[in-house]
């Protein structure tokens, strides 16, 4: 079956120059630190596995099962440890790697996690963001790409758990409320 999508927002190319532009920038800025990329499952999976290589440094790499949505599009608010950090951050440089920042409910919650064991510094990069849907505020120094607020899937990003492995970045039309029964 093909995929609801839409339009294509981001190409594989535009995707992979955009993360070599953020591998340059954490290189520069990460020189003689303990850097640990910590990405949050499943949807930080294909990003964070070209940003770390984008990054010509040596780095540790842990991971943090977090869900915040349910199976629909829009966000719940509650945020759920479905997988527990599974590397050592203490007085080590912590970035977290995340898909999309939306809300934001779910980065703001993690950073309050991570900071509680006390890594040396502690940020965020992102591949996308979706400034118009912000809740809360949080700091986000790397961001692959600004988005417009429309809901997209593909390289990583999913709809219920489906359409990570489309190789870009595209939109999903909301579905339009059912119509009134005509009768
Ligand atoms: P936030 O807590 O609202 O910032 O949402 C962050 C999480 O919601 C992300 O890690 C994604 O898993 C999910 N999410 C937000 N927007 C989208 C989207 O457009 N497509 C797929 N997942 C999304
Ligand atoms: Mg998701």
């Amino acid at each position: 079956m093909a995929p609801p999508v839409s339009r294509i927002l981001i190409s594989p190319e535009a995707l992979q120059a955009g993360v070599a532009r953020l591998g340059r920038q954490i290189t520069s800025d990460y020189r003689e630190r303990d850097l640990v990329l910590v990405g949050i499952l499943k949807g930080a999976l294909f990003f964070l596995a070209d940003l770390a290589r984008a990054v010509s440094l040596p780095l540790e790499i842990g991971f943090i099962g977090l869900s915040s949505y349910g199976a629909s599009t829009e966000t719940s608010g509650a945020v759920r440890i479905t997988h527990p950090l599974d590397t050592r951050i203490e007085g080590r440089d912590v970035l977290i790697v995340e898909d999309i920042v939306d809300s934001g409910l779910t980065l703001d919650h993690l950073l309050r996690l991570l900071s509680a064991q006390r890594p040396r510094s502690l940020n965020a990069c992102a591949l996308l963001h979706k400034p118009t849907r912000r809740r809360v505020s949080v700091p986000l120094p790397y961001v692959g790409f600004t988005i417009e607020d429309v809901f997209v899937v593909g390289y990583g990003l999913d709809l219920d758990q489906k359409y990570r492995n489309l190789p870009y970045i595209g939109v999903i039309e909301k579905a339009p409320p059912s119509p009134p029964p005509s009768g």
